[in-house]
């Protein structure tokens, strides 16, 4: 494995089976995995691979480790799913642990990111009106330009990519986008009274890891408190030890009105994510105004859990930390005139191609993956390094070895 035309028999056919089958809504390298075990997975053919992708920061705790796996197989024998119209004896455990941990009042619990996000802008918008005094629906949430929040009407509606937006109108009213990165139009912005948050990545993932300049978030956080207006933190990707903090925030001592956590909540094991926000704003809904079958699931619930204790047991903040420095310090060394520009933070990093006689990040990362690498370029030219969070040193060594050699070899 891996050129495109140079795939085994086995995995050509299961290729085959997703394209007949399957909605073609994702481009996927043409690598078919069937195992995967802490930094590592393997295809269909036994070959191995360091897994740079960790599903978009969901495996940060490594593939099927070995609590969660034995959380997920306990609880899933006890007891899955209860729905919410009757209590169940996990639940309030894990409200108290979450809340406790990230220093909020209260938590609500869904399965997904963009549901995460949906219930973020949902609460912000019945705060505006029932607290702020916002006149009625007039709401406005302010976005930034480049950002990812996930896959909804609503929030395709606030996406500046073309691909995600286009032929999904009619679009949901109600953002204003502005630069990101750029305090001057937050300002601006902020002046507009019906504006009711500012929702952001503390660092945008999906866009290419723009990491915004120091003190960018703290500022617009003090902007948001002064006007009035929720500061809303989608830490879906960013948070969970990925920056090297456990919430991209902490690294500028920042605590969002609003917090959206997703992905690595539950170590990748099953969608799980939760908005934690203090009283005034979480206790402006009320009983039936908003929930999801499966949110707050008692299996969802303890995954998160342990999921969470092995990110603290672990120490895989400062591991992401450590490591990040590390890795980016020999992407740096690599001379190499097919990259322009390494950048990122803690173990989500990114470098940008310079494309050069046909070879684009597309290229370079089918021969990261036959050199045992697995990354996905973005947006054409960006290749996004995020590894789980339990590399060692020696492995992320390696890892180096591997991009420069791929580099080297389209010499
Ligand atoms: C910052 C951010 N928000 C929201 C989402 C959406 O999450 P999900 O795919 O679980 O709906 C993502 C997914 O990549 C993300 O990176």
């Amino acid at each position: 494995m891996i050129a495109e035309t140079n795939l085994s028999a086995k995995s050509q056919q299961l290729i085959d089976l997703e394209d007949k089958h399957g909605a073609h809504n994702y481009h996927p390298l043409p690598v078919v995995l069937e195992r995967g075990q802490g930094v590592h997975v393997w295809d269909v053919d036994g070959k191995q691979y360091y897994d740079f992708l960790s599903a978009y920061s969901a495996v940060n705790q490594g593939h099927s480790h070995p609590k969660i796996t034995q959380t997920l197989i306990e609880q899933s024998q006890k007891l899955a799913l209860t729905s919410r119209a009757f209590h169940n004896n996990i639940l309030g455990e894990y409200e108290k642990f979450l809340t406790g941990l990230f220093g909020y009042d209260k938590v609500l619990p869904m399965n997904t990111g963009a549901e995460g996000v949906e219930t973020a802008v949902k609460l912000a918008r019945k705060w505006g009106y029932e607290k702020k005094g916002v006149a009625e629906n007039t709401a406005k949430v302010i976005v930034c330009e480049g950002n990812f929040h996930g896959r909804t009407i609503s929030i395709v509606s606030a996406s500046t990519d073309p691909d995600a937006r286009k032929n999904f109108g009619p679009y949901t009213p109600g953002y204003v986008t502005i630069p990101y990165n750029n305090t001057e139009a937050l300002a601006e912005a902020l002046k507009d009274p019906s504006v009711v948050g500012f929702l952001v990545e503390p660092i945008q993932g999906e866009a290419g890891v723009y990491v915004p300049e120091a003190g960018y978030l703290k500022t617009a956080s003090a902007m948001c408190k002064a006007a009035n207006v929720l500061f809303i933190a989608d830490e879906i990707q960013t948070g969970i030890a990925r920056t090297g903090k456990m919430l991209a925030c902490d690294h500028e001592g920042v605590k969002p009105d609003m917090l959206i956590l997703g992905k690595a909540l539950s170590g990748g094991m099953y969608p799980v994510s939760a908005v934690l926000a203090n009283d005034a704003v979480m206790m402006c809904i009320k009983p039936g105004q908003h929930g999801s079958t499966y949110g707050g699931n008692p299996l969802g619930c303890k995954i998160a859990m342990t999921a969470l204790n092995v990110v603290l047991d672990e120490k895989l903040a400062e591991n992401s930390e450590k490591l990040g420095e590390l890795l980016r310090a020999e992407l740096r060394a690599i001379q190499s005139d097919r990259i322009s520009i390494v950048r990122g933070k803690g173990l989500l990093n990114a470098i940008v191609i310079k494309e050069k006689d046909g070879i684009t990040a597309w290229e370079v990362c089918l021969k990261l993956a036959e050199n045992g690498l697995l990354a996905k370029p973005t947006h054409g030219d960006i290749i996004r390094f995020a590894p789980p969070l339990v590399i060692t040193r020696e492995q992320i060594l390696e890892c180096a070895a591997i991009i420069k050699k791929t580099l080297e070899s389209f010499h």
